[in-house]
């Protein structure tokens, strides 16, 4: 039976090649130290699941959610969230809209958004979510190089205005996957400008705002005078609250995007299990995750710290849950992480798989599932060390 041709625009999925990769090593016995894929590996803080266990043995979190725009209760702790957290004002009832994870909400308002002909503005490298659903959709996607003499920042003025006039969408993702960069204020402002000047939506993906160290503080878009007219924004429980396994997450901001998303997403899921919308309004409201962002640090320096000793050139990240790592010379970042998985048993990820301008770097992530504290990601240091010899 024929598939629809639209699947044949999706590239096999990044992490099908690493986990098939990774499934061979483990097959043959190997320990393998996996910075592979961002999921955080310490649970979800406590009081969370005991609220989503209260919240289970309460009947009226059986049925169907049949609200306007998700349970209100946690809509309303996204708008006392954004306001404490942010400064920013949201109304619950026509800026915000639940999401089933941001993945939803990033993939869909492709959907929402964009006809046959029309652009996408997508980072390269990126979350490959943005330019896949894009081109699903029957759109274009065109890549914005993210170069690290840009501070990993799109220069926004070498998009062709051509391209720009046929522009709907424009993706925006900081902290960022995979780089780790952060995105100033002042670069906020030109974007905002830039979308209103073509009449462009920007989607800013915030997936890793509350994943920062050394007292960063990730600044929302939405603070820019302006932004409600042409921004929506996409925010996650998962890094947040470890939380990835629970899918929920929400989108904020203009409130014409949020309307369109909401009307293909009501014809398209029926909402997550209601107690998982309360347990996370709880989390919104009452939890830190502070002690994982400590132990993700603490991993940071470790990996960060020890490589640069041995030559390697990484730059400290602020913010995320990723070391964006150049490769040697002769190397292609394929190669690279061949040669880190056979010779090291240490996985990474190459950064080509983010798009061509990912070409150079391995991607390492934080979460390091059997690390208690420091020990593993030491450990894959030290392998490397004594395993790998490349010259810088
Ligand atoms: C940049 C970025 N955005 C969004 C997501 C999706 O997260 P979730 O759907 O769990 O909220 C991820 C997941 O890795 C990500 O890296």
């Amino acid at each position: 039976m024929d598939r629809a041709k639209r699947l044949d625009k999706i590239p096999p999925y990044l992490f099908g090649e690493i986990a098939r990769l990774k499934a061979q090593a483990i097959s043959e016995g190997r320990d393998l130290i996996d910075l592979g894929i961002g999921d955080p590996d310490q649970p979800t803080p406590e009081p969370i699941v005991e609220k989503l266990c209260e919240a289970a043995r309460n009947p009226i979190t059986h049925r169907y959610d049949e609200t306007e725009a998700g349970w209100p209760e946690f809509l309303e702790a996204v708008a006392r969230w954004y306001r404490r957290r942010f400064g920013v004002g949201i109304d619950p009832k026509s800026q915000a809209l639940l999401l089933l994870g941001s993945k939803d909400g990033l993939a869909h308002i492709c959907w929402a958004m964009i006809d046959a002909g029309d652009v996408s503005l997508v980072p390269d490298p990126g979350y490959t979510v943005y330019k896949v659903n894009t081109l699903m959709a029957g759109g274009d996607a065109y890549a914005m190089p993210l170069l690290e003499k840009n501070g990993f920042l799109p220069d926004l003025s070498s998009v062709p205005s051509d391209v720009a006039k046929r522009a709907k969408l424009m993706f925006l993702n900081y902290p960022n996957n995979p780089t780790g960069a952060t995105a100033t204020v002042e670069f906020f402002h030109e974007a905002v400008k830039f979308a209103k000047d073509y009449d462009i939506a920007i989607v800013s993906d915030l997936a890793y705002s509350e994943v920062t160290y050394d007292g960063y503080v990730a600044p929302s878009m939405l603070q820019i005078e302006g932004a409600f007219d042409v921004v929506v924004e996409m925010h996650s429980m998962s890094k947040t609250f470890n939380m990835t396994g629970w899918r929920i997450g929400f989108a904020v901001g203009n409130s014409d995007l949020i309307a369109h998303l909401n009307k293909l997403k009501s014809n398209l899921d029926s909402r997550q299990f209601p107690a998982i919308d309360i347990a996370a309004a709880y989390a919104l409201d009452h939890v830190s995750n502070n002690a994982t962002l400590e132990l993700y640090r603490k991993r940071r320096d470790i990996l960060v710290d020890g490589l640069n000793a041995i030559g390697w050139k990484i730059r400290k990240p602020k913010a995320s849950l990723y070391v964006w790592a150049p490769v040697p010379d002769g190397y292609t970042s394929a190669e690279f992480a061949k040669l880190l998985l056979v010779d090291a048993g240490v996985l990474v990820v190459p950064g080509s798989g983010y798009g061509q301008y990912g070409e150079g770097y391995v991607r390492m992530s934080l979460t390091v599932s059997g690390d208690r504290d420091g020990e593993r990601v030491a450990e894959a240091v030290r392998r490397i060390k004594e395993n790998i010899s490349v010259k810088w």
